[in-house]
C-alpha cells in the first residue's frame, strides 16, 4: 500500500516515528516533510498530502500537527480527501467502517506514540463497510461539489 505522509513542525518528531515503523513494516510511505521542527505552516503539508492522495496516487495519506485539529481542516478541503482527526483506537476503526476516511490526522501534542501507532495500524487494517454508510458519504460529495468553484 502506498501512503503519503506529512506535517508541520510540531508534527515532525511524531511523524518520523510512525514513517519508520511503517517502512518497517513493508508499506511504501512518501514524505511530504516537514523534516525538521523549525517553525511552518500545516495547511502546506495538508495541501501537498490531500492533492496526492486525492489524486489516486497513494491510497491513504496520514497528517501530524501539534492537535491534528488545522491539519485535518486543511486537508478536508481538497475535493476527494474525507480526512477524519483520530484519537483513540476506536474511533480509528470506525472512521474506515463509517466513513471511508482517506487521511487521518493525529496531534502529536495530545497522543503519545504508542498510541499514535496503535491508531495507525488499526485504521491501515480496518476495510469500509458500505452500503448505507456509502449513501451518507455520497451526500458528504454532493455537498462538495455545491460548493466546487469551476477554474
Ligand atoms: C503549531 O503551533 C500548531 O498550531 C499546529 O501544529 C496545530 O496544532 C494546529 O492545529
Amino acid at each position: 500500500m502506498k501512503i503519503a505522509i506529512g506535517n508541520d513542525h510540531a508534527g515532525y518528531g511524531l511523524k518520523e516515528i510512525i514513517k519508520n515503523h511503517l517502512q518497517e513494516k513493508g508499506f511504501d510511505i512518501k514524505d511530504f516533510g516537514t523534516d525538521s521542527t523549525e517553525s511552518t505552516d500545516y495547511p502546506d503539508f495538508a495541501m501537498k498530502v490531500g492533492e496526492a492522495v486525492a489524486a489516486g496516487d497513494f491510497e491513504r495519506g496520514i497528517l501530524v500537527c501539534g492537535t491534528g485539529i488545522g491539519i485535518s481542516i486543511a486537508a478536508n478541503k481538497v475535493p476527494g480527501v474525507y480526512c477524519g482527526l483520530v484519537g483513540d483506537c476506536f474511533s480509528a476503526k470506525a472512521s474506515r467502517w463509517h466513513n471511508n476516511t482517506n487521511i487521518i490526522a493525529l496531534g502529536a501534542r495530545v497522543i503519545g506514540p504508542g498510541l499514535a501507532l496503535d491508531i495507525v495500524d488499526t485504521w491501515l487494517g480496518t476495510e469500509f463497510k458500505g452500503g448505507r454508510h456509502q449513501r451518507r458519504i455520497d451526500k458528504i460529495t454532493e455537498i462538495e461539489k455545491r460548493y466546487l468553484v469551476k477554474n
